[in-house]
């Protein structure tokens, strides 16, 4: 999603501005601009497409200036052409924007009848224009944000540029993140820490509402009803160096190469392997006044989030609902006292989930975030946090962050099952020892992938796929199909097996792939009597299971990936590895592009 950056430094910005910019190029985009001031004047230079483009067209037509704008863009309104590119301009001022201004239709006709001539179909626009006409009239900059701020209605950041102005940067955020970065004499603005890192660790995040008037000097800060406003400086943990993809053909292959490590520093945030104790993040510590857990997420930290649903109804008895963020954020939720809402998100960013969480803590909730951001908004918002320890995830499908989701979840469901005392201390030990040996299963997993070969040239011929899995494997059904879907574009669904004869069947024939996730355990014969269905009406059959049930369950024709043998609780950790294997090599088979697929951004802050 659109990545912002702005710098008022003591040398040229516009290559420390590609460097910040490309740091957020994990977000996804399409196209990218910069602009800058020279002697009092603005130039600007935009592309559609990657930031190589940019960076041609730098090459062609330079840009000087110590002060400067710059952005990537994920379309909204209006496809991802030059004209639409950001920096937007309308008189002295140019502007970068990350979010949706859900009024700009009312100012654009209101603008465009005060005689404002429009070049673009964005809703950004409006808001140079906005600041313009305010500095027309004899507003300093300060008034004409104070001004403008309470007119647009949404979700967004904002860095504007103005041009006469070298030492001024003007910045808002309303939901979207923003963060303010100190140098020594120079002052930066970024969508996160991770753009800012090369230049400074001395950061000020912007809360709601907040807008800034930013100098070399410092910054003054301004609440949403105006006022000045103090907002803490911190120091940034985000490492400066850009990490890159190694031996690996893409992001997505070195993620999930990275998977035993990311799972082992994970376990320790909630477990200590040495001697078997557990801890409980805050507000959990009062574990048996826990009355309920709501999880709210999107997407792959959805599908994480219904896999934990079973964790902690089987290992804590506690009753748990998961909500898609989207959908709960707008309902009049009722929620019991003593419950604890988790707000599930790997960039702790996703506007849908922040607003989620935020409805919970409206419904009276305690709220647990759970992240890979340590800095992000939802971590910063919630009452305590449990971190995934995975490392900065670029490729855009989610992958080690899953399964440090997994592992964290499942390291809070024993503690929680152990505080609660519903779990037995030798089950506990158990899966306890069982996660510590979980690294060195998941190494062996990825490093088989001998056996994908016959099953990705059939997935990458395919039109359309089917996922079928039962109890932990459903959730596992419909992350297979999801990566598969967002990678290689292969329309994919995921069903809960026995829900299959209630309709999906229909779908199934020679042509239909269906990947039945399928390992020995408690739900292994029911799958199976599903996947026969499956295999009577000519589907073509590929198995995720263990050795004991290849043994039971596959027939000649069949395809079967083996796992290594774990823990029933265990294997959607393992089964993880293998739908995302599938996805990825279909992906490399079919020459789609797995770290950066059409129209999808690895952090999603709209709504
Ligand atoms: C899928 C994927 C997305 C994210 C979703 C939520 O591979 O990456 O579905 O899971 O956008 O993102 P976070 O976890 O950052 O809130």
């Amino acid at each position: 999603m659109c990545g912002i950056v702005g710098a008022l430094a003591n040398r040229p910005v516009a290559p420390l501005m590609m460097e910040a910019l490309r740091r957020l190029e994990y977000r996804g985009y399409d196209s990218a601009g910069l602009a800058t001031l020279t002697e009092g004047h603005m130039a600007i230079r935009r592309a559609p497409g990657k930031l190589s483009a940019l960076s041609d067209l730098l090459e062609r037509e330079p840009l000087s200036g110590a002060s400067g704008i710059g952005h990537t863009r994920w379309a909204t309104h209006g496809p991802p052409t030059l004209k639409n590119a950001h920096p937007h301009r309308a008189g002295r001022v140019a502007v970068v924007h990350n979010g949706i201004i859900e009024n700009f239709a009312a100012l654009r006709a209101e603008l465009i009848a005060n005689g404002r001539v429009f070049t673009s179909d964005t809703d950004t626009e409006a808001v140079a224009h906005l600041i313009d006409l305010a500095l027309e009239t004899g507003r300093t900059a300060e008034q004409a944000m104070a001004e403008t701020m309470p007119r647009l209605r949404g979700a967004f950041a904002l860095v504007i540029l103005i041009e006469g102005e070298e030492d001024l940067l003007l910045a808002a955020r309303r939901a979207s993140p923003l963060a303010i970065g100190l140098g020594e004499g120079e002052a930066f603005i970024g969508s996160d820490a991770m753009a800012l890192a090369p230049l400074t660790r001395r950061i000020i995040y912007l809360e709601d509402g907040d807008w800034a008037v930013v100098r070399r000097a410092g910054a003054s800060l301004f609440d949403e009803t105006g006022q000045p406003v103090e907002r803490a400086m911190s120091i940034s943990t985000v490492s400066g160096a850009l990490i890159g993809k190694g031996n690996y053909r893409h992001f997505m292959e070195k993620e999930i190469f990275d998977q035993p490590d990311a799972i082992a520093h994970t376990l320790h945030a909630v477990i200590d392997p040495g001697t078997g104790a557990s801890t409980l993040p805050p507000p959990m510590e009062q574990a048996d006044q826990v009355s309920k857990i709501t999880i709210v997420a999107a997407g792959t930290s959805y599908y994480a989030s219904l896999v934990a649903r079973y964790w902690f109804e089987s290992l804590a008895g506690i009753g748990c609902e998961v909500e898609v963020a989207s959908e709960f954020r707008d309902r009049d939720v009722v929620l019991p006292e003593g419950g604890v809402v988790i707000a599930v998100s790997q960039s702790g960013e996703s506007l849908d989930t922040l607003m989620a969480m935020r409805r919970g803590r409206a419904a009276g909730q305690r709220i647990l975030g759970l992240v890979n951001v340590p800095e992000s908004t939802i971590a910063r918002e919630s009452d305590g946090v449990l971190l995934t320890r995975a490392g900065p995830e670029f490729g855009v499908a989610a992958t080690k962050t899953f399964t440090a989701q997994l592992t964290a979840f499942l390291g809070l469901a024993i503690a929680l099952g152990r505080a609660r005392e519903h779990l037995a201390e030798a089950r506990a030990l158990e899966l306890i020892a069982a996660l510590s040996a979980l690294p060195a299963r998941v190494a062996e997993a990825v490093s088989d992938q001998q056996a994908f070969a016959p099953v990705t040239h059939m997935l990458a011929r395919a039109r359309d796929v089917l996922y079928l899995g039962r109890g932990l494997s459903y959730p596992m059904a419909l992350e297979g199909a999801l990566k598969l879907k967002e990678i290689t574009y292969i329309h994919a669904e995921g069903y809960a097996a026995g829900e299959m004869k209630h309709g999906p069947i229909a779908l199934i024939d020679e042509a239909v792939p269906v990947i039945g996730l399928a390992p020995s355990g408690p739900w292994f014969e029911k799958t199976v009597s599903n996947l026969a269905e499956a295999r009577a009406r000519g589907g073509r059959m590929v198995l995720i299971t263990d050795a004991e049930g290849a043994g039971r369950l596959a027939v000649d024709g069949d395809h079967v990936l083996v796992l290594p043998t774990v823990d029933p609780m265990l294997t959607p950790i393992l089964q993880a590895v293998h739908v995302q294997l599938l996805a990825y090599l279909t992906a490399v088979e079919k020459g789609t592009d797995a770290d950066q697929p059409r129209n999808l951004a690895k952090s999603v802050t709209v709504e």
